[in-house]
């Protein structure tokens, strides 16, 4: 195991690493150098994992990436940035795998076979960064010691694992109301209701539409009784407008972004024209971060920063120019470069780079061009939140996500993956993409489940659930003018399914929890390809079958109308079939290839050989589960282990190494199973199944 660190350029701090790592001299290992552009020779078999968010595969091969945080609602094949900038690739090859990491704010060019076939080539567009190469003996070992290098991923509270239901937007304390009432009335389980832009007072960070929510702390407190906490979103920019406190005060005191003259800079969002709070301003991000006191102080205990890459509609010098266009091309035959130039004066008014390239920061003396920053954007934003909410209550976890990101941020948030379609493709990217963000330190991540924009169907709903259900972040999100995505708005068929496939999520909450705090206490991943663990040629290869903690592999229908699936086994596995907590039955299946046939009300899963599976029950939400007795249903050939890890769930309590463990050992002797139970869980009823091949069923029950 080792890290090598080399630099280039004049390094600017991206708060991504927490260890210090020596630099090297001489030359970066596996890479040749020229005209500031690293290349890479891939062999044939050379596999390359990493980079987070982004579209197509597990295995990058075969595109051009650019880390650029993108706010792009068109997740298309052909795009090269997303929300995220992660740039961390493994190269595992068969006879040596390494890791790269590039620990930069500026842009990022991954061409992995795109100009050439075989040549992975690096181009960073400022020659300033520092580049690790992490050598490992595996791929388990390579992710965990990058995950080192850049520290522990955030913990969120445990009812953040709960099913979690947001819309843009319930616009009304009627509507939320409404929306809470019908979960409780239909006994559909949930944790968390969202509350989009039109929450605040003209869209301004930090206020209340009191018109529309007029009882809002009432709200709040009303709904948290009923087990229901309200996630509101926080943007980037400050609407501008005199006696707005936040507007004032961070004129006042100079804490936003400047344009080239010396101004706040000017761009238009939601609100019309805001400036940007300069998050990469220790002082400014401080002032920011506190201002999250006026919603907790009304009883909220989450929150998801949005529009952070910054997302800029238009800037005022953007729009003056299109306007020139309109008035220059006014009573003119256009041809086809005139018409043109008049379209894309405003299709290229959004998030342009002439804007990026407008606007600076004060980094703590240092003024800095936001371009060359731009990655670190998002990621100070959410930093800021994190560390006002800790200044609020240092030992309280708060559920914080973002939709901006980059390296490092995994410390103080998590991310979700921004603005997909309701499309077959893009349930499938989620699947893709859930161990590449897991490589980069991303743990507390999960997709707009149904889709945002768009349509959604009530099979892809179905679908899509019966794969969120394992991701921890489950949030059923969509757009305004979108269908309806409630569970109950598909017609009652499909509410009963969608029910049922909630109350399983509650079920597997015990496991989910546990395989997710031992992923960041060991810097280890919970979504993995299968190559991490089987290292056959079919088990490098395959994209729609992932590995999920210690004992599962995930095989999700994701095509249209699929009633069953092709599944690749690397060794004997028990297949669980379930409809919900109380339908489930299990057969063993050969290493090797199957087709199984699953309805549309089912899904699959697998137990791996020599490890085991706990099934809680459901509740209202999770702070109501008791799970008096667990289910625990095991495959056994030789002997399986599992640690089942729990705390209180709320507080920070597990850093001093309060928490609760209970080892389950099972032994298959020649006569009979020996299980050994060890752990501080009380009156717990443990019901325990056991499968072997070859042997019948055992069942035994455990009092602890
Ligand atoms: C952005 C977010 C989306 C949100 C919308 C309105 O598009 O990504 O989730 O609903 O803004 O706030």
């Amino acid at each position: 195991m080792s890290i090598k660190r080399f630099s280039f350029g004049k390094i600017i701090d991206c708060n991504s690493v927490v260890k210090e790592i020596e630099k090297e001299n001489g030359q970066v290992p596996y890479f040749l150098e020229k005209d500031s552009v690293l290349s890479f020779k891939l062999e044939k078999e050379d596999l390359v994992y990493g980079l987070g968010e982004n579209v197509r595969g597990i295995n990058k091969r075969g595109w051009i990436f650019e880390s650029y945080c993108s706010d792009d609602p068109n997740h298309a094949q052909d795009k090269k940035s997303l929300y995220g900038a992660h740039n961390f690739i493994i190269i595992h090859g068969e006879n040596r795998s390494f890791g790269v990491f590039i620990d930069t704010p500026s842009k990022v060019k991954f061409d992995i076979g795109y100009s050439e076939i075989d040549t992975l080539s690096i181009e960073v567009e400022e020659n300033n960064y520092d580049l690790y190469i992490i050598e490992g003996t595996n791929l388990n070992e390579i992710s965990k010691e990058f995950r080192e290098l850049i520290g522990k991923s955030y913990v969120p509270p445990k009812w953040a694992f709960g099913y979690q239901q947001s819309r843009w937007s319930y616009a009304t304390e009627k509507e939320v109301r409404e929306i809470g009432r019908k979960f409780r009335e239909k006994n559909i389980p949930i944790d968390c209701i969202y509350l989009d832009i039109d929450y605040m007072e003209k869209f301004k960070n930090f206020t209340i539409n009191y018109e529309s929510f007029p009882n809002f702390d009432q709200m709040v407190k009303d709904m948290k009784e009923d087990g229901i906490r309200l996630i509101p979103i926080i943007d980037a920019g400050c609407k501008i407008e005199n006696g707005y406190d936040v507007y004032e005060e961070g004129i006042k005191k100079g804490y936003y972004c400047l344009d080239k003259e010396g101004n706040p800079f000017v761009a238009a969002v939601w609100p019309g024209k805001v400036h940007f709070p300069d998050f990469l301003n220790s002082e400014a991000r401080l002032w920011f971060g506190k201002k999250y006191k006026f919603l907790v102080d009304k009883g909220i205990d989450g929150f998801w920063n949005d529009m952070n890459e910054p997302a800029i509609f238009y800037s005022e010098e953007g729009l003056n120019k299109a306007y020139k266009i309109v008035e220059e091309s006014k009573n003119k035959n256009l041809d086809i470069y005139s018409f043109f130039a008049l379209k894309d004066a405003f299709m290229g008014l959004s998030n342009s780079s002439s804007d990026y390239n407008s606007f600076y920061h004060n980094m703590d003396g240092k003024i800095i061009k936001h371009n060359d920053v731009h990655n670190l954007f998002g990621h100070n934003m959410t930093r800021a939140a994190a560390e006002g909410l800790d200044s609020i209550d240092k030992d309280k976890r708060f559920l914080l996500f973002s939709r901006a990101s980059s390296i490092g941020m995994h410390r103080y948030g998590g991310i979700w993956t921004g603005d997909n379609t309701s499309l077959w493709e893009h349930l499938e990217m989620n699947v893709k993409m859930m161990p590449n963000l897991n490589m980069c330190g991303y743990l507390y991540t999960g997709a707009d489940t149904g889709g945002f924009g768009g349509n959604c169907t009530p099979d892809l709903m179905t679908r899509w659930f019966q794969f969120s259900i394992f991701t921890p972040l489950f949030r059923n999100h969509s757009a305004m003018g979108t269908r309806n995505q409630e569970p109950f708005a598909f017609g009652e068929k499909s509410e009963k399914i969608l029910k049922n496939l909630i109350e399983f999520r509650y079920g597997l909450v015990p496991y989910i929890y546990s395989e997710y705090m031992k992923a960041v206490i060991n810097n280890d991943i919970m979504f993995k390809p299968l190559s991490f663990e089987y290292n056959d040629v079919t088990s490098r290869e395959i994209e729609d079958q992932i590995l999920m903690g210690d004992s599962l592999m995930l095989t999700p229908i994701i095509k249209q109308n699929g009633r069953g699936r092709y599944v690749y086994l690397p060794e004997d596995m028990l297949m669980i079939r379930a409809k919900g907590l109380n339908d489930i039955s299990y057969k063993v299946f050969s290493k090797g290839h199957h087709y199984i046939n699953v309805e549309l009300e089912e899904f699959i899963f697998f137990v791996r050989k020599d490890k085991m599976i706990l099934l809680g029950e459901s509740a209202k939400n999770v702070q109501s589960i008791e799970n008096k007795e667990l289910n625990i249903i095991a495959f056994v050939e030789e002997k399986a282990i599992y640690e089942l890890y729990n705390d209180d769930g709320i507080s920070k309590d597990y850093l001093n190494g309060i928490f609760d463990k209970l080892r389950i050992e099972i032994i298959k002797g020649k006569e009979e199973f020996n299980i050994n139970v060890d752990g501080n869980i009380k009156d717990k009823k443990l019901n325990i199944t056991i499968i072997s091949k070859g042997s019948k069923d055992v069942k035994k029950v455990y009092y602890i």
